[in-house]
């Protein structure tokens, strides 16, 4: 089921990305992840919450390494308030359950704008010793960036508005979306 273009909801701006769009991008990253990781042991795909959480849902069945010990774990981190932009404060609320050394980890987050927040963790969990740490992000603001962040795979490049819906929220709103949308200004401002 989805939705038309006549019943979005009323504080979306326009849809940027319809739910054909996203499943036809995410099944790619998911076929290039299966190849890339083809010899891979051990593959932990850890969930950045919540936002990933509808991303990573969509990509893992996107995924198939039959030869491969694939887990998923989570890690719930937080950056915003109700602002829209990053605030540099980053506080781990849920750790990992997991010992990661020696293993892959692929980090699965919704989306890079300043990069602060996923150069922090990468730093953090190198720190853990991986044998590899890659990144797949639904969604980068290629103009935010800050910090030279390196993201393997990226969904789609977006320019600098305010992006709701497919786990993405403004104030923990409009997650439930299955459209990536923008938010309308009178919302934020
Ligand atoms: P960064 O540290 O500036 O890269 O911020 C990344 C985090 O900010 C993401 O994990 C999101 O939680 C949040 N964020 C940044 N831009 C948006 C947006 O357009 N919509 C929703 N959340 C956003
Ligand atoms: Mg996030």
């Amino acid at each position: 089921m989805s939705y038309s273009t006549t019943e979005i909801h009323p504080n979306v701006k326009r849809v940027i990305f319809t739910e054909a769009e996203i499943k036809d991008r995410v099944a790619q990253l998911g076929r290039q992840i299966t190849n890339d990781y083809k010899d891979s042991k051990e593959l932990v795909l850890v969930g950045i919450l919540k936002g990933s959480f509808v991303f990573m849902s969509d990509l893992v069945r996107s995924i198939y390494l039959p030869n491969t010990n694939v887990t998923l774990e989570f890690m719930s981190i937080s950056s915003y308030g109700a602002a829209t932009s990053t605030s540099g404060v980053i506080r781990i609320m849920m750790d990992l359950r997991t010992n990661i050394e020696g293993k892959d980890v692929l980090i699965i987050e919704d989306i890079v704008d300043s990069g602060l927040t996923l150069n922090h963790l990468m730093d953090l969990l190198n720190h853990r010793k991986p044998n590899s740490l890659n990144t797949a992000v639904l969604l980068r603001k290629k103009e935010g960036l800050k910090v030279d962040v390196p993201v393997k795979y990226i969904g789609f490049d977006i320019p600098m508005v305010f992006i709701i819906g497919y786990g993405l929220d403004f104030a923990e709103n409009y997650r439930e979306l299955p459209y990536l949308g923008e938010l309308k200004e009178e919302c934020y401002k």
